[in-house]
């Protein structure tokens, strides 16, 4: 049985639109006969890197700061696959950034020039094999992704795993609602996560289908700024 650990890394945490998106993503995953495991960054109330590299120049593979990473650490080792969870907070939030920088005790510094930089990769007993991003962002593009993208590829590369791709949730709060493109989303959630299980890739057309924009950028952006109109005429009053 393939081995899943899910990183949710919102400050909502189950609250939250990334959970919203997450959820069947995760029960897709389930279905199609993965363990899976869900962590909230914020819940773990993970340390920050002290940058000693105790965990690359004292002892290789361990990490000398006694918090809850030290459970995590074990499930990480025995995932196939990682699922990185985050909301575009410019660009991360800072639990889930502290969170990335408490896996290098996972890679060791055995340098490799590879994809046009210096790369690490994981040690020999970290099973992880594919990292996945599902992300969600309260503006309308695809384009506010950017950022974090790169940042989940990047990490991919550095530690020579696949980048099975990204699920992302533009306009996420719109997920909210009941019509039947939120239905449609939701239901191509849960068949990506499926099919990411079974046969270790995500189709781009129901990629699409997870990203698609469910009202018109102009529309979402006359109704937030509608809504923040709101919000300073009641302050004013
Ligand atoms: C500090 C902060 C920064 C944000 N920056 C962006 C941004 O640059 N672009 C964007 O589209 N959304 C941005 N958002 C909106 C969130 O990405 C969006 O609401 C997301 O769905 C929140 O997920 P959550 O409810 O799981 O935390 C930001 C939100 C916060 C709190």
């Amino acid at each position: 049985m393939i081995k899943v650990v899910a990183i949710n890394g919102s400050a909502k945490m189950e609250k939250g639109n990334t959970a919203l998106v997450l959820a069947p993503f995760i029960d897709g995953m389930k279905k199609a006969g993965a363990s899976v495991e869900l962590f909230y960054a914020k819940r773990l109330n993970v340390k920050p890197c002290t940058a000693e590299f105790y965990c690359w120049n004292k002892k290789p593979g361990q990490c000398h700061i006694d918090d809850n990473m030290q459970m995590l650490y074990p499930k990480l080792r025995r995932a196939g696959i990682l699922v990185l969870a985050t909301p575009v907070y410019i660009p991360l939030p800072g639990e889930m950034q502290n969170l990335i920088n408490r896996l290098c005790p996972l890679f060791e510094p055995i340098l490799e020039f590879r994809e046009g930089r210096t790369r690490a990769r994981f040690h020999a007993g970290v099973n992880i094999r594919k990292i996945v991003l599902a992300s969600t962002c309260g503006w309308w593009e695809m384009g506010n992704f950017g950022t974090v993208l790169r940042i989940a590829e990047e990490f991919a590369k550095d530690v020579n795993a696949e980048f099975a791709g990204a699920v992302l949730r533009p306009h996420a709060y719109l997920m909210r609602g009941n019509g039947e493109k939120v239905k449609n989303v939701t239901d191509a959630l849960r068949q990506v996560g499926y099919e990411l299980v079974r046969k270790g890739r995500m189709p781009k057309k129901l990629l699409e289908v997870t990203g698609q924009p469910l009202i018109s950028e102009e529309e979402y952006r006359r109704s937030l700024n509608d809504d923040y109109e709101k919000v300073k005429n009641k302050e004013k009053s």
